[in-house]
């Protein structure tokens, strides 16, 4: 599987998926197909064949799905309830699928029986497409860098970020790196019936985030910590924060905070061949959304 075949992005708007578009635009000699809820809004490059479409709605997908090679699919939701019909509808179509999944699974342990939410909607995902037939990649990713972009309006505000459990070590991820791990995937064999755990280079407490974008910046940031109850309702006032994904998300914090720190695995560096980025990197990528 590699030239002149056709790949449908889903998520194509989003900080990963954009990524897979133009990573794709850049190498990939056949068509790229990218698929939003908004064309016009999504403002995605001319090379991409985008189409519309919603994946609560697999039926409106077959038109989309049509003629596709492989899908890069993402679960924008946060349940798992619409993902039979997406994976049916997938199936008829594609013959492989490379699944934007989570860390949260925890490998071996039944879905029903999985820690957290994001890990039981993400692993009842995972294994309906492994029952599809088709050949399968799952990506799952630790957190995403661009996560701290959540405190942008504090650092353009002042020099405290406010927030629960500054203590928490992250492995943070580039979304350029996932991508280019999902294009590995999509275009070249030997990554069927794989998932791979992805971590960026390196561990950092929140707090030391905060720091790393101040010293990126040229300015003294620093963490001031909040309880879990402040942080909760600081988040529920945030109009760009979905109320949904508040607790899941604090939940989340507090079993990544008693887990053990988050392993480096390499992953990005062995299937792409570069090594992942670090997060001062990502900062200086990202520069301009904090100030
Ligand atoms: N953030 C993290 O730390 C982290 C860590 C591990 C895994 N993940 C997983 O990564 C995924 C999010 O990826 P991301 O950050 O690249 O996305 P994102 O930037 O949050 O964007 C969400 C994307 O989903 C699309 N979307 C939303 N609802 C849709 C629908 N009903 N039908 C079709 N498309 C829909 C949006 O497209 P339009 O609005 O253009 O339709 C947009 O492209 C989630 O599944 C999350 O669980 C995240």
């Amino acid at each position: 599987m590699t030239a002149g075949r056709t790949i449908l992005v889903t998520g194509a708007s989003g900080n990963v998926g954009r990524q897979v578009v133009a990573q794709l635009l850049a190498g990939h000699t056949g068509e790229v197909r990218a698929l939003t809820r908004d064309p016009r809004a999504a403002a995605l490059p001319g090379g991409a064949d985008v189409r519309q479409g919603d994946l609560a709605d697999p039926a409106a997908l077959e038109a989309v799905l049509k003629g596709v090679d492989a899908v890069f699919l993402i679960w924008p939701f946060h349940g798992a309830d619409a993902a039979p019909a997406v994976v049916d509808a997938t199936k008829w179509h594609a013959g492989r699928v490379v699944f934007l999944s989570s860390a949260a699974v925890q490998e071996g342990v039944p879905r029903e029986r999985q820690r957290h939410a994001v890990g039981r909607w993400s692993a009842r995902v995972e294994q309906l497409i492994e029952g599809s037939g088709l050949v399968w990649t799952h990506l799952r990713p630790s957190t995403f860098a661009v996560n701290t972009l959540w405190w942008a309006d504090q650092i353009r505000a002042g020099d405290v970020v406010r927030g629960a459990y500054g203590a928490l070590p992250m492995a943070l991820l580039h979304e350029a790196d996932i991508a280019a791990v999902a294009v590995r995937a999509l275009t070249e064999d030997g990554h069927g019936r794989t998932a791979y755990a992805l971590t960026g280079p390196e561990v950092l407490t929140q707090a030391e985030q905060v720091r790393t974008i101040g010293e990126v910046l040229g300015r003294p940031l620093r963490w001031q910590e909040l309880s879990r109850a402040e942080a909760r309702q600081r988040l529920l006032a945030d109009d760009s924060f979905p109320d949904s994904f508040v607790d899941p998300l604090l939940d989340g914090y507090a079993a990544m905070l008693d887990a053990p720190p988050p392993a480096i695995t390499g992953a990005v560096e062995a299937v792409t061949g570069a090594p992942a980025r670090t997060y001062r990197a990502w900062v200086s990528d990202h520069a301009a959304d904090f100030s």
